[in-house]
């Protein structure tokens, strides 16, 4: 079995990549991995932050490592909070805070268009691969469900009828950013490891 870092500190993100990535390969938390880090995220595209973060787990374990970018972002702020998403009301990446703000950004704009985009950065025997997830949806009024994490109560996936945070694990994975990028992570994984 291959044994990847999962370059992150969030829970919700290893817990949602778990859950598709199966038992073919084995991934391992950075505290897994006994690495206690706060890696930067200094760039301003999710590609480049991505490869940031893979690089430094990388150069602290010379091991295969992954790691991962998400932002989201809506089309009538013109791509915002987007690379940002994290800190979008400031660097105590509260996410009630973040929604707070966006909600107020848009007030009552009939666009409510938005997508959220995952890239996967991996570095695989030295050398960095990145994958990336769109999911398509819009931003609902007001904030509904109280699962999942960051901007999940306010994002209604196209397609669905209810936000990210009143759907399971399962079900936000039939649509999910994350879950797309992961795929082809694991496609790739497959066909390189074959
Ligand atoms: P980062 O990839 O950890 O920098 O994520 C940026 C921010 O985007 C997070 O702090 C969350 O607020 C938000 N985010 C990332 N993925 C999701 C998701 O699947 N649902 C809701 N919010 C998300």
């Amino acid at each position: 079995m291959s044994t990847l870092i999962f370059a992150t500190n969030n829970q919700h993100k290893v817990d949602e990549i778990r859950s598709v990535i199966g038992s073919s390969f084995d991934i391992i938390t950075l505290k897994e991995a006994g690495i206690d880090i706060d890696i930067p995220e200094p760039h301003d595209t999710l590609e480049a932050n991505a490869a940031e973060k893979s690089q430094t787990i990388h150069r602290l374990t010379n091991q295969d490592c992954f790691s991962e970018d998400t932002g989201l972002e809506v089309e009538a702020l013109q791509g915002e909070p987007g690379v940002k998403s994290a800190r979008y009301a400031g660097d105590g990446r509260d996410f009630q805070q973040n929604i707070d703000k966006l909600l107020q950004k848009l007030g009552s704009n009939p666009d409510r268009k938005a997508r959220f985009r995952t890239v996967i950065s991996l570095i695989l025997d030295h050398k960095e691969y990145q994958f990336e997830g769109i999911c398509t949806g819009k931003i609902a009024e007001d904030q509904q469900g109280n699962k999942g994490f960051g901007y999940d109560p306010v994002f209604i996936p196209d397609g669905a009828t209810k936000s990210f945070a009143e759907m399971s694990l399962e079900e936000k994975n039939q649509y999910s950013h994350r879950q797309k990028a992961v795929t082809r992570l694991i496609e790739f994984l497959r066909n390189t490891r074959s």
